[in-house]
């Protein structure tokens, strides 16, 4: 018998039921309901982790209490969100895909697994992989965009970072095989699964979509993080079709552990198990926690409906303690695991040398000025030149708080570098006239007139519009995506003024989701999508603006020119009446057009670059082969860009009817000035296949289009012919 067996072999009911208790710490407020008690709680093994309790300090303690003073001295784990950073943070989620660098992506999860792990922390409650075409959703800034593949390449990178061990960045394999590390924390890959369709992007709303969307769109980025090895899966709050996924018995064991081979432990969302109550599928708590163990959930987050309710479930018939031993022998092994048996506290090793917070922040800096995406640009405004003089208005010129974006995990409220301070450091103190304007939120105009007046001696305007970090993120969805408060009218002045006085405007959008502000892209000279960048927000934005680094961003999710046409993304499937100018019975508005304002990739740098000669080899192929794509890319600037290509197919015949554009892959290329060079990339043909009629995969022979390009704008892509046979 394994050590966690005979451990398992010694244990009372609720010492068991302890174990699949996760209770919330107060340092960090991430639900509706806090944990009273709790050391309370740790000594008698009524709890089997801590959630929201961070810093070696504060951990030891606890831990201590569980390991000296419990009955069997089971260490706790602890887990906390760390999305995007524990005390240096980097860009919000979905900015940080706009930089589409993998291995920036893998970089930043593993320095916020090392920083945290200092402190204390076990888990984290990441990657959040939930695909979203609906920017009215707020968690849309957590995720990886529209897109499935993007999800599982984001999905492998993360759990990669968090899990692998120091020195194991971009090895192949299964991430976490030293999940002991000292350096290494369990990620949890969620929220499993289709939590981004809610209704009219509604959080926490009903879900109801089709099986084949969810296996084509929302399923494979959580496969790809269960395929990378994932420690746990947190299933979302909502439901699909009338069952919540807190009880989906179907997608947790049936996919999940069945399917895919998920081992790991299932921790539910918080208080989700006793949600299940109002979503009306469960009498008491009893039947929750029956209905919630029955599906394969092993950790109750903060619902108290396992210690409540699993004991009475027991003597209802409602579960077996075989059952409930299956779930504690899966958390004893994730312990096991991550090392706690042997150290408990080998995740409390405190402050790090001075050395890896200089390399931390110069990551989060690079990651800032990455995820920067230059929407607009007229007039070579852009990058600024020497010596020039700057108004730096509107409501986020000097927010750093703003800037951590919408999971601060452990970072402080004055961490960050917001834009002014930024660009009084890369100009000059005299070079930058700062009025904020308006407020974010609120009617208060009263501050445009100084705004105005600051406009009168600058060469160029840069005016920071956009949301407060908590407008975006979990219970922030929003029906309007326009500017809160007065900020239109701050824009507007600004925008008439600088016209009468022949000066340029640069717009940042601080946002965790596009806005729909088409007269703000009409009429300025630049805009430039910054989100939420993060502890380096600001020098990574001087660095782009200064034109020290290119702009290299690109869109991770279509930008809507109205919020009537949400959902709107670029692998939609055709239609039998394709719009046509001159054909009203086609499918359009009558009072927008069809198309987003930018589609999916959409970006600008400092140069243009060219796309020429696609080729592809063997132009027929079967299912085992791969293919080689090669194009041609030329700067013909002066200035060096890091380009994207992303690669794109469209199968206009088959049994089923496949998206106008279906994402493949990307590549990125740096080319200085006046460079060329040929662009490869790989596609198995096996990447060909879809969910047929009976929604197994097929491969059909037939002809696919192949389209290579900068974003997924038919009209710019170069497209060549393969034959599937
Ligand atoms: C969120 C999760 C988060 C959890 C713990 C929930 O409200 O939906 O994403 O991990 O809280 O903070």
């Amino acid at each position: 018998m394994s050590r966690i067996e005979v451990l398992l072999g010694r244990m009372t009911l609720s010492e068991k039921i302890g174990q699949l208790t996760m209770s919330a710490a107060d340092q960090a407020v991430t639900g509706p309901v806090l944990a009273q008690g709790l050391a309370a709680d740790v000594r008698s093994g009524a709890v089997g982790s801590v959630l929201n309790l961070y810093g070696s300090d504060r951990v030891r303690v606890m831990q201590r209490l569980a390991v000296e003073e419990s009955r069997l001295h089971i260490p706790l784990f602890f887990g906390l969100d760390v999305i995007h950073g524990y005390r240096t943070l980097f860009p919000v989620p979905l900015a940080e895909v706009a930089s589409f660098d993998v291995a920036l992506w893998e970089q930043t999860a593993r320095e916020a697994a090392l920083e945290a792990a200092r402190e204390g922390v076990d888990m984290t409650f990441a990657p959040m992989l939930d695909v979203s075409r609906d920017p009215r959703w707020g968690r849309t800034v957590e995720g990886p965009g529209e897109d499935p593949v993007v999800g599982c390449v984001l999905a492998r990178a993360k759990v990669r970072g968090f899990q692998g061990a120091p020195g194991a960045l971009g090895a192949a394999g299964r991430a976490g095989a030293d999940l002991a590390s000292p350096g290494a924390i369990a990620a949890v890959a969620k929220h499993f699964c289709a939590y981004g369709p809610v209704q009219a992007g509604r959080e926490y709303a009903s879900v109801d979509i089709s099986e084949r969307t969810v296996r084509e769109v929302h399923l494979p980025p959580f496969a790809a993080a269960v395929d990378s090895g994932v420690a746990a899966v947190m299933p979302a709050f909502t439901d699909l079709a009338g069952l919540p996924m807190t009880a989906n018995r179907e997608m947790l064991q049936g996919w999940l552990r069945e399917r895919l081979g998920f081992t790991g432990v299932i921790v539910s969302d918080y208080n989700a198990i006793g949600e299940l109550m109002a979503h009306g599928v469960a009498r008491d708590r009893s039947e929750a926690a029956a209905l919630a163990l029955l599906a394969g959930v092993d950790v109750d987050m903060m619902a108290d409906a396992y210690r409540h309710g699993l004991p009475v479930a027991l003597d209802r018939g409602l579960v077996r303690e075989t059952q409930i031993d299956a779930a504690v022998l899966r958390v004893l092994a994730l312990k096991e695991r991550l090392g706690l048996f042997d150290d408990p506290y080998r995740r409390c090793q405190g402050p790090e040398p001075s050395t890896a917070l200089t390399r931390r922040r110069l990551l989060a800096r690079r990651a800032a000025a990455q995820s920067l995406v230059l929407l607009t640009h007229r007039g070579e405004v852009l990058p600024l030149r020497a010596g020039v003089r700057v108004a730096l208005l509107g409501p986020l010129a000097d927010a750093s708080a703003e800037m951590r974006g919408c999971w601060t995990a452990a970072a402080d409220e004055h961490g960050s570098v917001g834009v002014l301070e930024a660009l009084q450091g890369a100009l000059g103190p005299d070079a930058v006239a700062h009025a904020p304007g308006t407020g974010i939120s609120g009617a208060d105009t009263s501050g445009i007139a100084a705004a105005l007046r600051a406009c009168e001696d600058a060469d160029v305007i840069v005016l920071c519009l956009g949301e407060a970090a908590a407008m975006s993120g979990e219970a922030a969805s929003r029906a309007e995506l326009q500017l809160p408060g007065c900020q239109r009218e701050l824009a507007l002045a600004v925008l008439a003024r600088a016209a009468e006085l022949g000066t340029p405007v640069v717009a940042l959008l601080f946002s965790g989701r596009p806005l729909v502000v088409p007269w703000l892209f009409e009429q300025a000279d630049a805009v430039l999508a910054a989100w939420f960048p993060g502890s380096e927000a600001g020098a990574g934005i001087a660095d782009v603006l200064t034109g020290r680094l290119a702009p290299s961003g690109r869109l991770p999710i279509s930008w809507p020119r109205s919020g009537g046409q949400i959902p709107i993304f670029h692998a939609e499937r055709p239609s039998g009446r394709p719009f046509a100018a001159n054909n009203h019975y086609t499918s359009r508005y009558l009072d927008v057009s069809n198309e987003p304002q930018f589609p999916f990739g959409h970006g600008l740098s400092y140069a243009c670059l060219e796309h020429s000669n696609l080729r592809v080899t063997p132009t027929q192929c079967g299912e085992g082969d791969t293919l080689q794509v090669r194009v041609e890319v030329r700067n013909p600037g002066v200035r060096a860009a890091r380009e994207t290509l992303f690669l794109f197919t469209r199968d206009r015949l088959a049994s089923i009817a496949r998206p106008l554009l279906e994402l493949k892959g990307w590549r990125q290329i740096e080319l200085a000035g006046g460079a060329q060079a040929t662009v490869e990339l790989q596609l198995a043909v096996r990447e060909l296949r879809f969910l047929g009629a009976d929604l197994q995969p097929r491969h059909e022979a037939g002809e696919v289009e192949l389209l290579v390009g900068a974003s997924a704008d038919r009209s710019r892509l170069l497209s060549t012919m393969v034959r599937l046979i």
